[in-house]
């Protein structure tokens, strides 16, 4: 596959090595000193761009790959107040998009543990429950994607609680507390915490480092070949699992 990186930071350079050892190619890299490059050759080339960016630049780039009707796969975060106007392009125009706010295969178990969890506390209101979360001092979104997703799992599944709010405490037991905290080089800690008088039940994903998120970006390049639409990674899974 010829992949076009957008965005080459962090996650774009850990995207071209994972790429490059699974076969494929980088035919373009668009930083923001290049955005020429989106009118280049090597970039009309593509089968798949990557898109990992920044939350005020995602939403333009993927306009700059659809008018070239390219597939996009795309990690950005603190973007996703316009996700309906993405996914209704996909629609109407036949695009190709593919989004997650964490591309980790095992975070995204996680999300799955996270509401079954979630389903049984439901029932069990002694319980209170919270979530923490750590990452990078780089990092510009607050809550993080992740935590936000983690978030509707729980309020999806706990009837008692309404809303999240980033805070640490509330008047309203209603809210879902989420504390966000900004250390060092941490790329990702997220814990799901339940407490009664009695004991403490937590869940929690640690990641490593960056090469779980951008296995899954280029797997879900991989997975897109051949489809249109608007697909997650629960579309992976599910073609993996069935
Ligand atoms: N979904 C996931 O699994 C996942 C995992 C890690 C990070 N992220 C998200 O991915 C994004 C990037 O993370 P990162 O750690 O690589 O950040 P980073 O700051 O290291 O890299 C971002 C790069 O995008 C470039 N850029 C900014 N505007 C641009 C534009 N208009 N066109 C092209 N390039 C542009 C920057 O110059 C930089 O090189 C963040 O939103 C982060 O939250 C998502």
């Amino acid at each position: 596959m010829k992949i076009a990186l957008i965005g080459y930071g962090k996650m774009g350079h850990e995207i071209a090595r994972i790429a490059i050892d699974r076969g494929h190619s980088i035919v373009a890299t668009i930083d923001v000193d290049n955005q020429d490059t989106f009118d280049a050759p090597e970039f009309l080339s593509a089968d798949v761009a990557i898109e990992f960016t920044r939350p005020e630049t995602a939403f333009g780039n993927y306009q700059k790959c659809f008018e070239r009707h390219l597939p996009v796969v795309s990690g950005t975060t603190g973007w996703t107040n316009r996700l309906d106007e993405v996914k209704k392009l996909c629609v109407e125009q036949r695009q190709t998009f593919f989004y997650a706010s964490n591309f980790s295969i095992g975070v995204n178990i996680f999300f799955e543990l996270n509401k079954i969890l979630a389903k049984m506390m439901n029932r069990e209101p002694q319980y209170d429950v919270r979530m923490e979360e750590i990452h990078h001092i780089h990092k510009l979104d607050s809550p993080s994607g992740t935590g936000i997703t983690l978030a509707e799992g729980i309020l999806e599944n706990i009837d008692r609680k309404q809303q999240w709010k980033e805070a640490t405490v509330s008047e309203n037991p209603a809210d879902l507390l989420i504390e966000s905290k900004r250390v060092g080089e941490v790329p990702g800690i997220h814990e799901i915490i339940y407490e009664s008088d009695a004991d403490v039940i937590s869940i929690k994903h640690d990641a490593k480092n960056r090469k779980g998120f951008a296995l899954g970006a280029v797997l879900a390049a991989e997975y897109l070949q051949g489809k249109t639409g608007f697909h997650t990674m629960q579309d992976l899974l599910n073609s993996k699992h069935n």
